[in-house]
């Protein structure tokens, strides 16, 4: 495969040698396209060495070859990492003074960009709303991670690991996704339908300091959310507990409207409010099924002894719904699982399925590695025969959209 790597100013670059080195051992042809900037950090040697091509920053050499153009037009996938939150806005404005935005703009290719930035510039609305408009036109985002920043804050703004883009554009590409580049074009086939997702883990209290918890983190349901309001969805996302910064961007979307929620009953009655008007109602909370009988009403102390506590049922909030459901209405859930094989998993489901009555049952594993906290997912898809109708790998964007377009294919909610 063809493959253009544009790597843009930020001390991320590093990390970009490595993915050049797994696509070239992966025995991929990469053209390497630096900005000027990003030459500050990683210098001209050091891509060429990687890529065994030559490398240049200008639209000026190679005019013979129309090479500004060559480049584009000969790329079956465009990966830029890292992306920082100048070249997302040079994207989105469809900018071209060098290489790499002229090589953008012509090509037709998959574009995949690994954003990378100081949360704050990430957490800008103007980058938001660069990456709205980036998505709206098809191009695919991976990550940023979460964790530790140069200059020593913390927060969502790392470039996820090189592995992890390479796996996901490859995705991406296997998937047969549609062009990502500003010829793409975004699919609106949610347009004018209302989605009603819930996403986070609930938390049930012990006393006013403890609770009853779960490892979700938000990142899945809000992935569908957003994908659901990219492709023209109006959406309500109910979030019970999540990590940090996981609805920043979900929340600056026109479409999407954000309803906070901490236990089991506030989650059933923010999404039988929402269900009530909803086309599709998707259930991506991990919701804890069971809450202490009677609340402490003050901190439990060592000093009384080692608490007894006692459980009692939270009631199972999409069964409720599947049985409340309005005429037309589709319901999609997920099934969390831990399972030795994909016979097992797909099994597990196929009773899950069954017990909860939805017409869609997203079936993922879980282990203490796999699932949670994590920004790859993989989940099986059993429609309402118990037929496997996707099995989908990669982002949790990547798994979000095979849903919707699982979804689409059903067809019953589309007006
Ligand atoms: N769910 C729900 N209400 C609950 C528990 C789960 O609405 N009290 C929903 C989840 O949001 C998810 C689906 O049911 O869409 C499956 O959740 P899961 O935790 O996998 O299944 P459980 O019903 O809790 O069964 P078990 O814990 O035995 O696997």
């Amino acid at each position: 495969m063809f493959v253009v790597v544009g790597v843009t100013g930020g001390i991320a670059a590093y990390k970009t040698v490595q993915l050049v080195r797994t696509l070239v051992t992966n025995g991929h042809e990469v053209h390497v396209v630096p900005t000027v900037d990003a030459l500050r950090f990683v210098g001209t040697a050091t891509w060429e060495a990687v890529s065994r091509n030559p490398v240049t920053t200008s639209v000026h050499e190679d005019v013979a070859q129309v090479r500004h153009v060559a480049l584009g037009t000969s790329a079956d996938l465009v990966i830029v990492a890292p992306a920082t939150a100048h070249t997302l806005a040079r994207m989105a404005a469809g900018l071209a003074d060098d290489l790499l935005g002229v090589t953008l703009l012509a090509t037709t290719a998959p574009v995949v960009v690994a954003p990378a930035m100081h949360t704050a510039m990430w957490e800008h609305a103007a980058t938001q709303q660069n990456l709205h408009t980036l998505r709206e036109r098809g191009v695919h985002v991976v990550g940023p991670a979460d964790g530790p920043l140069t200059g020593g804050d913390s927060g969502p703004g790392r470039m996820v690991e090189p592995d992890e883009i390479a796996a996901a554009a490859l995705a991406v590409v296997a998937r047969g996704d549609a062009a990502g580049g500003v010829s793409g074009k975004a699919r609106h086939d949610l347009a004018g339908l209302s989605v009603a997702v819930s996403t986070g883990g609930t938390r049930e209290p012990i006393d006013p300091v403890r609770f009853l918890g779960n490892r979700s983190s938000g990142r899945q349901g809000a992935a569908l959310a957003q994908a659901a309001a990219d492709r023209g969805a109006d959406v309500t996302l109910v979030a019970a507990h999540v990590d940090d910064g996981v609805l920043t961007e979900a929340s600056r979307h026109p479409r999407v409207a954000v309803v906070r929620v901490s236990t089991a009953a506030e989650l059933q009655s923010a999404m039988t409010d929402a269900a009530a008007t909803a086309d599709v109602v998707a259930m991506v909370a991990a919701v804890a099924d069971y809450r202490v009988a009677a609340i402490a009403p003050g901190k439990l102390r060592k000093e009384d002894g080692i608490p007894r506590l006692e459980l009692v049922e939270n009631p199972d909030i999409l069964a409720g719904l599947v049985a409340g459901r309005r005429p037309g209405q589709l319901l999609v859930g997920f099934a969390a699982e831990t399972a030795a094989d994909d016979a097992e998993l797909v099994e597990r489901g196929r009773r899950k399925r069954a017990r909860k009555g939805v017409d869609l049952l997203a079936v993922n594993r879980v282990s203490w590695d796999e699932g949670f906290e994590t920004t790859e997912n993989r989940v099986v898809l059993l429609d309402a025969h118990d037929e496997v109708v996707a099995d989908a790998a990669g982002t949790k964007c990547d798994v979000a959209d095979a849903v919707w377009d699982a979804v689409v294919a059903l067809g019953s909610p589309v007006r």
